[in-house]
């Protein structure tokens, strides 16, 4: 019997609903018992931005709390979040000007900041997972993902550059590298030449699914990436990143990166994406990750600074809305927070 026949049942005198669901929801224990999704350490990879300097902790205007370190002081963030049980990092470089050009060559300098910054999350914390961000565009003068050639991005000199960054961060030691830059065919690429070059285990997380979004601006003040005014080239990422529209397109795109030799994907950003990760979830046989990107991040922060939202509350719903969705990890700069307030 259809349990809409039985929901109200007439008995004797009284009416009354024959399943109460509110019952598994009493008190805390009883929804704690019940409770279908719960986040905890292992979910989380935690994003790191790295300085040139020394005794640096900047903080970012449009991302309070979170701060870029110089090498001396990552050190002891990275022994920190270890000490908190968050075991995955993924780095990020902020390059000096006088290092950028449109090929973005500083990225494959043996010593580089972030070759050093690989090798010294290494040696505080060699258990430590590193996954390096592989794009342009912190070593690009003109803040783009590729190189640009007579008023176009050009896709697979990118990613043939792209494969060669992908081989010097494994050398110095990463453990994944994660490609954010949306050209065509570079996980393959950047697959033979890790394998031609012997890197059999360094692993690749693909932004698979990365769509041009406006909530990337904090990051891009963090690092000075953001694009810059050119006369043949527009001032947005619309021609390689996704349109915010497309839905099937983000499932060809995962199940071409995972073809080409992808071993984790990725939905990007996060809370306005969720349909995506759930869809993609359900397609693919791959751990999925999530990116709660910089300006989820802002828009929590500035709506609590005001007081019109409770900071705590609205991170630990949201990131448990992402692994509800299907997400296996959760990249989010509310990792520390999240996890000193579940411990
Ligand atoms: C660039 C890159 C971006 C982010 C990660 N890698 C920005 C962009 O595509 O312009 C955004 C992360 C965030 O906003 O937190 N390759």
């Amino acid at each position: 019997m259809s349990s809409l026949t039985l929901y109200l049942i007439k008995v004797t005198k009284t009416m009354y609903p024959l399943r109460r669901n509110r019952r598994l929801r009493t008190n805390e224990a009883i929804r704690a018992l019940v409770r279908e999704t719960v986040i905890t350490p292992n979910d989380f990879l935690v994003p790191l931005f790295v300085v040139e300097g020394k005794g640096i902790k900047d903080e970012i205007p449009s991302m309070p709390n979170y701060f870029r370190y110089s090498l001396d002081l990552l050190e002891g963030e990275v022994k920190e979040l270890w000490k908190l049980g968050l075991k995955s990092v993924l780095l990020f470089v902020k390059v000096p000007d006088n290092l950028k050009d449109n090929q973005g060559k500083e990225a494959l300098n043996p010593n580089g900041l972030m070759q050093r910054a690989i090798k010294t999350v290494k040696n505080v914390c060699p258990d430590m997972l590193v996954m390096t961000d592989v794009a342009l565009d912190p070593y690009s003068a003109y803040g783009h993902d590729g190189i640009i050639e007579n008023g176009q991005i050009i896709n697979d000199e990118t990613a043939e550059f792209l494969a060669e960054m992908s081989v010097s961060h494994a050398t110095a030691g990463a453990d994944f590298v994660a490609p954010s830059d949306m050209m065509d065919g570079r996980i393959l690429t950047i697959r033979e030449a890790l394998e031609d070059e012997g890197f059999i285990n360094t692993g690749i997380m693909s932004y698979s699914a990365k769509y041009a979004s406006a909530f990337y601006g904090p990051f891009r003040d963090a690092l000075d990436s953001a694009p810059v005014d050119l006369v043949d080239i527009p001032k947005d990422k619309k021609t390689y990143q996704m349109d915010f529209g497309n839905r099937f397109e983000a499932i060809k795109e995962t199940e071409m990166d995972i073809d080409e030799g992808a071993d984790i994907v990725m939905v990007k950003p996060g809370i306005s994406y969720l349909d995506i990760v759930r869809d993609i979830k359900e397609e693919v046989d791959v751990p999925v990750a999530v990116y709660q990107v910089s300006g989820e991040y802002a828009m929590i922060k500035a709506a609590a600074e005001k007081g019109w939202l409770n900071h705590d509350q609205v991170m630990m719903e949201t990131t448990t809305a992402f692994k509800r969705a299907g997400a296996d990890i959760i990249a989010s700069y509310f990792a520390k927070d999240v996890v000193k307030l579940i411990s």
